[in-house]
């Protein structure tokens, strides 16, 4: 890592609001329902779908969970309304789960009924390692109580998944597969970006094999290679797989793939919470404050 992306990472705490939400607001689509709306409906008209994350991992009470849950249900009726290619990822640390694990349970099962009763689908993103068995114990729970609209996240970078893809292999689960962005201990996640790569290949080969749907979550063009060489192998139909990026990275390979026939669909946070997610992702994976940074540098200069 470059020494200033360590000096922007372990300087972040103390860099004023304003200016944090300034080099994050790429990344996310604003404060309000409506910003969302604004931002799926644009994706949509340019053929991509979209998954709409309300921010709020850095819960504290109960009360705030079902808030967080109400949002949810707020987001999925706007969907159904204005008729938006689009459907929602949950943080079970939003609905409690650090709290109190039935809480969260109950919140998660309240949103995911009432999105297929929308005809609509709930990922659960992947937080970091302190989680993994629960979130997939409740993702399971789920799938054996007859709800097939809720999909989870496997991170590539945990030395688990490989036992975690077989463990799931008789639920046949809808999977996004990402690195995995939460910095864990070596003995439980590849380091080395090689082995990460090599996972992240292994276990999407893994989950085809398995007839396994695949949200294919990465912006790394060695994987986006590998995958399409998977998917031309295989000669997958547009509906046994898709491409997902987040917000505001690297949106012309986005626009190129989606322009290609590929599914495609952006991950769009919103909410009042952003100065912990923006901080929270900045600190937690110190690269990304180097790719802020160059681009802050670059459109200050460009200003000038
Ligand atoms: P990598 O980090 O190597 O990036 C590849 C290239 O993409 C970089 O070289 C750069 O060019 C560009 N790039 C990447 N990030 C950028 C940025 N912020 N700004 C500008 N350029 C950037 N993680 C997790 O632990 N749990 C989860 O539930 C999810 N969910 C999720 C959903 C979706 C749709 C995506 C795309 C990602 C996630 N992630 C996640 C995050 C994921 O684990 C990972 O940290 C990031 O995607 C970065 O890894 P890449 O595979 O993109 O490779």
């Amino acid at each position: 890592m470059a020494i200033y992306d360590r000096a922007i990472v372990s300087l972040l705490p103390a860099v004023p609001r304003p200016i944090v939400r300034k080099i994050s607001d790429r990344y996310i689509a604003g404060t309000g329902i409506d910003d969302a709306v604004r931002t799926v409906s644009s994706l949509n008209g340019r053929g991509m779908l979209a998954t709409v994350d309300v921010l709020g991992e850095e819960i504290r009470s109960a009360d705030e969970a079902r808030a967080i849950a109400g949002a949810y249900l707020d987001v999925l009726a706007t969907i159904e309304r204005e008729r938006l290619g689009a459907n929602v990822s949950v943080k079970l640390t939003a609905l409690g789960l650090k709290l109190d694990r039935d809480l969260a349970r109950e919140l998660l099962e309240q949103v995911v009924a009432d999105a297929r009763d929308r005809g609509s689908f709930v990922r659960i993103d992947m937080e970091d390692s302190s989680t993994t068995d629960d979130a997939l114990a409740l993702y399971r729970g789920l799938r054996e109580a007859g709800h097939e609209n809720v999909g989870v996240v496997l991170q590539a970078y945990l030395r688990r998944t490989r036992a975690d893809v077989e463990a799931l292999a008789d639920l046949r689960p809808r999977v996004r597969l990402c690195k995995g962005i939460y910095v864990e201990p070596p003995e439980l996640a590849f380091r080395d970006d090689d082995q990460v790569r090599a996972s992240y290949a292994r276990t999407l080969e893994r989950l085809l094999d398995l007839g396994c749907h695949v949200g294919i979550a990465t912006h790394d063009e060695w994987l986006i290679r590998r995958a399409l060489e998977q998917v031309a192998r295989r000669r997958l139909d547009e509906d046994a797989y898709e491409f997902q990026m987040l917000l505001g990275v690297r949106e012309e390979r986005r626009d190129q793939l989606a322009r290609a026939g590929h599914r495609l669909r952006v991950y769009v946070p919103f909410g009042s919470h952003w100065y912990e997610y923006s901080v929270r992702r900045l600190q937690e994976n110190p690269s990304i404050a180097g790719y802020i940074a160059g681009d802050t540098i670059r459109r200050l200069l460009a200003l000038r």
